[in-house]
């Protein structure tokens, strides 16, 4: 025990970032490490701990995953970003323990955090003379930080005027969201702001982005898409994109009549907003899907209106802003090999066929509101898990893993990028057969070729 408890020292002491002095982190280093039996074998199962109580619990029971609610003693957790930012930098971790974040995720998913780390890479790739690759950023509708810009965009806005939203950078779901298309439509806010700010307290901060207003629309109304994207590590940059994610649209048909500007039920395709409606009450008991529809259902009616080819290269360009955000953040972000972090990208398509990035939520909702979202997200993080491989399952060079396709490893070639498999058939049962065959198939080699040596010897 002594031993252990020395050895933890040295490992914590070369490792800079998490030397510390709170009690949570001393508490850390003595923990009685688990070593020798296989973990995720019966004499060794993996010991979860998360506070959520949805798909994701069932998921990791299913795996044979026990639930803990130890502090310390726990191979995975599903943790809150909020676990994240108080504990995470006061823990010493071990080698096997794994976790669903990265220490400062919130580069890439708070909305004025990835608006500045998209900005400032497009400025590195002008200056390098990459003027082509930095054009390729322009998948952000143009986004300002207030108060921080308010003048920088009032400039902006008197000049080119339009139609804003606003959002709130610390909250989600749709939630303290509203459109303007007058300066005097924010004095509200701007009044609110001069009055926190004497009062000492932070005001809240907002972006304010150039509202796409011709987004693509079927049967008259709105929708924006989710797509899953898993990273399991930022150096070398590892990317995997789940073939299913859904389309969520609102009850109302769309307009841009500014009469109604400020009828978010029209312009916000939040399940959270939509959720209020009578109407989509209706819809739930009429036809059991809600306000969704699954990826490859709008991919073959797009098909079917445009071509396979336009479809194909408006999806292959969200595989690439996917990508494209990730470099712009994978020199800020802090590697950390225990950690992964699955994310839900918003994205909109607009009439021409044009990809949007909205925002990259670190906490993508995993509660079901219907049997048919159920099943794909219990699909969805059952296949994140096998990627994660505590069991030590995989070789590591599978490209194809449940519904999960590995679209980066260590580097990625833009010019000769293959068709996005964003939106295929996901015939995530039929891989996992195959891969589970393969791994019967070399477990038989491996253990003959063992034997022969042991004639031999
Ligand atoms: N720039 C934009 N143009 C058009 N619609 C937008 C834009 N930004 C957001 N929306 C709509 O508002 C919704 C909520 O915005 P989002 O950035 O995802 O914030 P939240 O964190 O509240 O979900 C989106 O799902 C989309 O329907
Ligand atoms: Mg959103």
């Amino acid at each position: 025990m002594f031993i252990v408890f020395i050895y933890n020292i040295k490992l914590a002491a070369l490792d800079e970032q998490k030397v510390g002095t709170s009690f949570v982190y001393w508490i850390s280093l003595i923990r009685k490490v688990p070593s020798t039996p296989q973990l995720g074998t019966p004499a060794r199962p993996i010991r979860f701990r998360t506070g959520l109580h949805n798909t994701l619990f069932d998921v990791l029971k299913d795996r044979g995953y026990k639930f803990t609610d130890s502090e310390l003693d726990w191979d995975l957790h599903w943790a809150d970003v909020g676990w994240v930012k108080e504990t995470l930098d006061h823990l010493h971790l071990e080698e096997y323990q794994r976790i669903n974040h990265f220490r400062n995720h919130y580069e890439l998913t708070r909305k004025d955090l990835l608006v500045k780390n998209l900005k400032r890479m497009k400025k590195i790739l002008e200056k390098e003379e990459k003027y082509d690759d930095a054009k390729r950023y322009n998948f952000s509708p143009t986004s300002y930080v207030l108060p921080q810009e308010y003048g920088l965009f009032t400039e902006e806005y008197k000049r080119t005027g339009g139609v804003y939203i606003m959002k709130p950078i610390g909250k989600s779901q749709g939630k303290g969201i509203f459109l303007f298309n007058k300066l005097s439509q924010i004095s509200e806010w701007k009044k609110e702001f001069r009055y926190r700010s004497t009062d000492q307290q932070a005001p809240e901060t907002y972006i304010a982005q150039k509202y796409v207003e011709n987004p693509y629309l079927v049967g008259g109304k709105k929708f924006d898409l989710r797509i899953y994207v898993l990273v399991t590590s930022y150096n070398p940059l590892t990317v995997y994109l789940y073939r299913t994610g859904f389309a969520r649209f609102s009850q109302f048909r769309f307009s841009m009549d500014l009469k109604g500007i400020d009828n978010n039920f029209v312009h916000l395709t939040n399940v959270a907003i939509q959720k209020t409606t009578q109407e989509y009450h209706d819809n739930v008991v009429k036809s059991g899907i809600g306000c969704k529809w699954d990826l490859r259902r709008l991919k073959l009616f797009m098909c079917s209106k445009h071509g396979v080819e336009a479809v194909d290269t408006c999806f292959t360009g969200i595989q690439e802003l996917c990508l494209r955000s990730l470099l712009a953040v994978q020199r800020v972000i802090i590697q950390d090999k225990h950690c992964f972090e699955m994310y839900g990208y918003d994205i909109l398509i607009d009439d021409e066929l044009k990809p949007w990035l909205l925002e990259v939520n670190a906490s993508p909702s995993l509660t079901a509101d219907t049997p048919e979202d159920y099943q794909m997200k219990h699909a969805l993080l059952d296949d994140v898990f096998t990627i994660i491989d505590m069991e030590k399952r995989l070789t590591g060079t599978e490209d194809h893993i449940g519904g999960w396709d590995i679209i980066c490893r260590g580097k990625v070639d833009f010019q000769n990028m293959k068709p996005s498999l964003l939106g295929a058939f996901n015939e995530r049962e039929k891989n996992l057969a195959q891969l589970r065959k393969k791994r019967k198939a070399s477990s038989v080699t491996t253990s003959a070729a063992n034997s022969n040596q042991t004639k031999a010897k």
